[in-house]
């Protein structure tokens, strides 16, 4: 068994402030509004929040173009409230991780005011500017948000390299006076107290410096230039720098967000000797259900694949790194209604799958509503989506290009990142208890049915069923160190796998189908005394059997001893 960690040990709780809860009326989730639900999170069982950005930004995307990250978004409060909010939830024993967006910062930010100014600026050499190649841009990489990656400026008669919106100008890490000052700002934070960092798209901070044109990126969920940013040449360098100088200095959780990473690039980044993160978040598992031209292109899910990427991943960085396990976050759709059913086996199916994930060897994240089983949501006007990637998108395919309206918006339905973002819903009262003004974006219309309120009375709940779950980790080292076997690999409805630790072993048995679903008992199942751990039907006894039925989405988990 690899070291302990509390990191290891913890579940993580992320807050999309905008969205969580509002306390002064504004329509915009705020600082004080979290501070006011720390008691609902402490008796939910969570260890830590992940909280995304709160620092001052222009809101292109949501926070995560930031304009000055040593002050607080005027929308969601004071560093007072920061500062009380960090004492409430040290008081209670829970830890606060940061987001960490330094892959680009706001085109408002004054390093970027200034480096527009001349090209003998101090600051232009913060970002990346190239002239135009015959008349046209620099390279032809792509935005993740739709078009180019550069955008021309006028005054200096250069384009600037933006990965994602045109408001979101990359930092140039190949400069060390960059690399220095986000550490000293990393330290700013960390003095406070804070207790880690959650690092946006930080694999993409290392470009190939020649900035070469990008071939077709067929059967990849990438845009054009991907693979000269992703992973890039110094990318280990800057992480081992920045984990010398910064992050070995204090006890701390970090997670890397990384899009495009495989195995054994994670095994590099996680691995316990390399100092360089805790974890990362990679995407192939999300990727499944997308068609080779990316997230917009729908497609079904086989439970197979499932099965081989989660194993690969979880069996790759045994004994090596770290995994972190998620199903849903503020850029995903709902889980229960991407991998199980938001109608009939709602409360089963987010059950479900809430016990597929907490059994994984890593760390979970809950993402805000998940513990609901809150659903995705259909807007029936493009208006009503606020999300710049889905309106890029939109104008793009329809606007631009005569694409279908109709099948577009489906895709927004499957995909859309407002899916996640529509305001938590507290109680049954208008706008699901978010706000007493006009939310900034539509409240899902099943608040009067999924709510905190009314879960906190049901003790069959799906909240009720998180809390179970969390519960189980603590009292259970072998749900945290225990390792993981993959059983049935080729079951197309049931998705089934083993935990040992030392004598004790779990046996992990889910149904992902909407049918009754029966199959013969591997043997290993095939012992005497098991005992049920959880599940999401009544607790149906049967201790010894050799044909196993699941009902629709059921789990159960056993413990037995060998
Ligand atoms: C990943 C973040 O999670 C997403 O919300 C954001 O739009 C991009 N990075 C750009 O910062």
């Amino acid at each position: 068994m690899k070291d302990q960690a509390w990191w290891k040990e913890s579940v993580v709780y992320q807050i999309y402030p905008r969205s969580f809860n509002d306390s002064n009326g504004d329509g915009v989730g705020d600082i004080r509004g979290i501070t006011k639900k720390l008691n609902y999170l402490k008796e939910l069982g969570i260890d830590i929040i992940w909280l995304s950005p709160v620092y001052q930004s222009p809101n292109d995307d949501n926070g995560y173009d930031i304009s000055d990250y040593q002050q607080i978004m005027a929308e969601f409060g004071s560093m007072a409230d920061f500062d009380e909010l960090l004492h409430e939830m040290h008081q209670r024993d829970m830890k606060l991780m940061m987001d960490l967006v330094v892959n680009h910062t706001s085109d408002e930010h004054e390093w970027f005011k200034q480096a527009r100014q001349s090209k003998d600026n101090p600051y232009r050499n913060y970002y990346y500017w190239k002239p135009g190649k015959d008349g046209a841009e620099p390279n032809n990489w792509e935005s993740v948000f739709s078009g180019s990656a550069w955008e021309y400026d006028q005054n200096t008669d250069e384009y600037y390299l933006h990965l994602f919106s045109k408001k979101q100008p990359d930092l140039n890490w190949e400069n060390p006076t960059v690399r220095n000052e986000i550490y000293e700002m990393m330290k700013f934070w960390l003095e406070k107290g804070i207790d880690g960092f959650r690092m946006d798209v930080i694999n993409f901070i290392s470009k190939v410096p020649s900035l070469p044109d990008g071939e077709s990126v067929d059967g990849k969920n990438y845009v054009s230039g991907s693979r000269y940013f992703m992973n890039g040449p110094r990318i280990h360098e800057f992480l081992q720098e920045m984990n010398k100088k910064v992050l070995s200095q204090y006890d701390i959780i970090t997670v890397g967000e990384m899009p495009g990473v495989d195995v054994e690039e994670a095994k590099k980044y996680t691995g316990e000797n390399r100092n360089e993160l805790n974890m990362v978040f990679q995407f192939e598992h999300v990727d499944l259900d997308s068609g080779p031209s990316g997230k917009w292109e729908l497609k079904d899910l086989r439970l197979q694949d499932l099965k081989a990427s989660i194993s690969k991943w979880q069996k790759g960085l045994e004994e090596v790194g770290w995994n972190s396990l998620y199903l849903n976050n503020h850029d995903q759709p709902r889980m229960v209604s991407r991998f199980g059913d938001d109608g009939k086996y709602w409360s089963e199916s987010a059950k479900m799958l809430a016990t597929f994930l907490h059994f994984l060897k890593g760390t979970p994240y809950i993402y805000q509503g998940e513990e609901l089983g809150m659903t995705n949501v259909q807007f029936e006007a493009i208006d009503d989506y606020k999300d710049i990637e889905t309106l890029n998108m939109y104008r793009e395919k329809v606007i631009e290009n005569g694409c279908d309206h109709d099948q577009v918006m489906e895709s927004i339905y499957a995909k859309g990142r407002d899916n996640a973002r529509t305001p938590m819903q507290w109680d049954d009262s208008m706008n699901g208890g978010f706000t007493s003004g006009k939310p900034w974006i539509k409240v899902n219309p099943n608040y009067k049915n999924i709510n905190a309120e009314q879960q906190l009375k049901d003790h069959a709940s799906i909240y009720r069923y998180y809390q179970k779950l969390i519960q189980l980790r603590k009292q259970n080292e072998i749900i945290v160190y225990g390792k993981y076997d993959l059983l049935l690999p080729e079951h197309s409805e049931i998705y089934a796998y083993t935990r040992t630790l030392g004598r004790e072993k779990l046996f992990v048995l889910l149904n992902f189908s909407k049918e009754k679903v029966s199959f013969e008992a591997p043997e290993e199942l095939l012992v005497k005394q098991k005992d049920l751990l959880i599940s999401n039907y009544d607790a149906n006894e049967e201790n010894t059997i050799e044909k196993i039925s699941l009902l629709p989405f059921e789990a159960r988990v056993y413990k037995v001893y060998i």
